[in-house]
């Protein structure tokens, strides 16, 4: 097998390349390349989740929003291509930078296709997001689970959720067209170590433990964006893994496929289950002034189960206490 990984530095891409490194191994003739331009994923990160098999992957230092050879011609005789390389942020970013997250994820994605269509791989993952979904089916804590046939008419909340599924619509296209097998994976909520956890550009929990951690010597206040009540299917990143190794070999030209639970979990639940791993003294304090996207959206994953047997398997306050433990180590080192 020769596996190719976009955006392996990043949370994803950290834990996926860690993963096949180990599944493939080198001396029995695969190959794993990896392609990043380092933009928010970190070669310490990488190497941390990969650990000794670091040196086995091929990584090429590449921007992908510019088209050459220097990164396209590793598609050549590769059996599969995973497309985790966009541009992804938390919401205060998203949704002051929309234009640019928009064309960039336009660019990324249409190289990437184009790429496809020379050297025609055998197996494309195209990674998609539930922010692709309409804002009308997400105005509630208790909106109804969402099914894949909910994504027309289309009516995203954000320029990412658009760029993302503009690329869903492109990787049709080569499924189509019969140039590769093309699986579609619509991701919820991931979290994990290997993350960005800046104020500026971190998802909400990275950003609320790195909050919550850094509180802990000061006034022991943790600020929570809105009201706390808005929620989202939250899945762990080995959770991910996991789905996309089962479409390595399920899964292909079957449009796209949720992978989430089918439980939404608000802000206000993550920031109890976070204090309950920290210092129970921590209060809230609810800002109303900034912003908190759609209010709740979780999947029907019944698509995910029957085709691809997937279904979520780490708790979210496993998840959470490990990433915790994660970012006091990270923290201090930084
Ligand atoms: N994290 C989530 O909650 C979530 C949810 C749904 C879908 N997804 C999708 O999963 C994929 C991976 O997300 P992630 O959470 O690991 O994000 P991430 O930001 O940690 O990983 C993305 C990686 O792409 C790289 N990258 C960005 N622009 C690039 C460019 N121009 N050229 C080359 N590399 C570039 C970044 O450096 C980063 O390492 C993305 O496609 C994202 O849209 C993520």
């Amino acid at each position: 097998m020769k596996i190719l990984i976009t955006g392996c530095a990043g949370m994803i891409g950290s834990y996926l390349t860690a993963d096949l490194l180990k599944t493939y191994p080198k001396d029995d003739g695969n190959e794993i390349v990896g392609i990043d331009d380092l933009s928010r994923g970190k070669i310490k990160y990488l190497k941390e989740a990969c650990g000794p098999f670091f040196k086995k992957l091929k990584f090429i230092k590449a921007d992908l929003t510019s088209f050459n050879n220097l990164w396209s011609d590793e598609f050549k005789n590769c059996d599969l291509i995973i497309h985790l390389a966009d541009v992804v942020a938390g919401i205060g970013f998203v949704f002051s930078n929309e234009s640019f997250v928009f064309r960039t994820n336009l660019l990324i994605n249409s190289n990437v296709t184009k790429a496809i269509n020379q050297y025609k791989p055998k197996r494309y993952i195209y990674i998609g997001t539930a922010c692709s979904f309409p804002k009308n089916l997400q105005q509630s804590i208790e909106s109804k689970p969402l099914i894949e046939d909910d994504q027309y008419p289309a009516f995203p909340e954000s320029g990412y959720g658009w760029s993302k599924l503009m690329g869903e619509i492109e990787s049709g296209y080569l499924a189509k067209e019969g140039i590769t097998d093309c699986v579609v994976l619509s991701l919820h909520n991931v979290y994990g170590r290997y993350c960005d956890y800046s104020q500026e550009t971190g998802q909400v929990i990275p950003s609320l433990c790195i909050k919550a951690i850094s509180c802990l010597n000061e006034n022991k206040i943790l600020e929570i964006w809105g009201d706390g009540n808005q929620g989202r299917a939250f899945v762990h990143a080995k959770d991910i893994v996991n789905a996309i190794k089962l479409s390595f070999s399920k899964g292909e030209n079957k449009g796209v496929i949720q992978i989430g639970p089918n439980t939404c979990t608000s802000i206000n639940q993550i920031s109890r289950i976070i204090i309950k791993h920290l210092d129970k003294n921590i209060k809230l304090n609810h800002n109303l002034k900034k912003p908190v996207g759609d209010i709740g959206r979780c999947a029907n994953y019944s698509k995910a189960q029957r085709i691809l047997g997937w279904e979520p398997k780490i708790r979210i306050s496993d998840g959470i206490s490990d990433l915790i433990e994660w970012l006091k180590i990270n923290r201090v080192k930084n």
